[in-house]
């Protein structure tokens, strides 16, 4: 554990790993698997019966640097089997206490929500290497940097928080946090990335889903423009996507400005490794993430992390981004029987 992570990391005592183990277990006994409609609508109140010392670990510091690190969950290697080679082929069975401990720490930091067109509608996503893949702007790949964003930047519905549970990183392949509340811009420059001036449009995953509606010819000249920074209620916010982000429909000084943050966030860059039974909380007004290369190995040992999305209602937004409609995306209401899916696989 690097210096930087050991800031930001609380290690739950043995007591507490044990205790949090047991409420798992039970509710995995009980509803067999996260996506069981009584556990989703339990889960609110199972999460009150964390223990405290896990409760306490998972404040987030008001004003802080925007992200922290859960250490020491109990996770057995053997047990969660092979790293699956795609998302769909994950066991919600075999893993069902991990799915179900991201469910109930969801419920700790707000409300979790899965997206219609994001691996079927879960709530609890698999990230994991997948053949073909490899280059891609998405979870799924490998090869490539992921660079730094905010996740679904394009939506208003996008999370506030994203957590990621550690199941296997052998390699310590890192993710890359950077936070806004450590660069260093002029006066100027934050005026003008303040400005509504550009769109952030749909991944390529979202243009790939004909059922969703694939953004039209054009659309960026209609979509509509956003702040790339605002002051939130407990300190500078960002939303930030520059591999979607239309830069050369903005004038000069606007472009020197985002350059200016690309190149802060950069600099400001914290890799952080995370292992198997840690879980990252990330604050997505805050901190962009990223992920560095690796070589995926497909062989069941490769990098698998669980992922969900949590919405903090009330947490201030610009208030102009209820006015957006996401491009027709749409969040899933968990406790809705049968929201109706479509294939949008990938996300980053
Ligand atoms: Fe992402």
């Amino acid at each position: 554990m690097s210096t930087a992570q050991s800031l930001v990391t609380r290690e739950l005592s043995a007591a507490t790993a044990a205790a949090t183990a047991d409420i798992l277990s039970a509710a995995a006994d009980a509803y067999g698997r996260v996506d069981n409609p009584d556990l989703i609508r339990d889960a609110a109140d199972i999460a009150k019966t964390f223990p405290a010392e896990l409760l306490s670990a998972c404040e987030m510091e008001r004003g802080g640097i925007g992200f922290r690190v859960i250490a020491g969950f109990h996770l057995d290697d053997q047990a969660i089997g092979p790293t699956p080679a795609r998302w769909k082929d994950a066991d919600p069975h075999r893993t069902a206490d991990w799915d179900i401990l991201m469910l109930l720490l969801a419920h700790v930091y707000g409300k979790p929500f899965g997206w219609s067109g994001q691996q079927d509608g879960r709530l609890v996503n698999n990230i994991v290497p997948s053949r073909g893949h490899e280059r891609e702007q998405t979870g799924a790949s490998s090869t490539v940097l992921l660079e730094p964003h905010t996740e679904d930047a394009f939506h208003p519905g996008r999370c506030h928080y994203l957590l990621l549970g550690g199941m296997r990183n052998h390699d310590d392949t890192g993710t890359t946090l950077s936070s806004v509340r450590e660069v260093d811009l002029e006066p100027a420059e934050f005026v003008e990335l303040a400005s509504a001036t550009v769109p952030i449009l749909p991944d390529t995953s979202y243009e790939a889903n004909p059922a969703a509606g694939a953004l039209p010819a054009g659309a960026a000249s209609s979509a509509p423009v956003v702040p790339t920074l605002w002051v939130g209620e407990d300190g500078l916010c960002l939303r930030y996507d520059p591999a979607y982000t239309p830069l050369d429909t903005a004038p000069e000084r606007y472009r020197r400005a985002y350059g200016s943050l690309s190149t802060e966030l950069a600099r400001n860059a914290r890799t952080v490794s995370l292992r198997a039974g840690e879980v990252l909380v990330i604050d997505n007004d805050v901190i962009v993430h990223g992920r560095v290369p690796f070589i995926p190995r497909y062989d069941g040992t490769d990098r698998w992390l669980k992922r969900i999305n949590v919405r903090v209602p009330g947490k201030d937004r610009p208030a102009a981004e209820e006015y957006e409609d996401g491009y027709g995306e749409d969040v899933v209401d968990p406790l809705s029987a049968h929201p109706v899916y479509s294939e949008r696989s990938t996300s980053k």
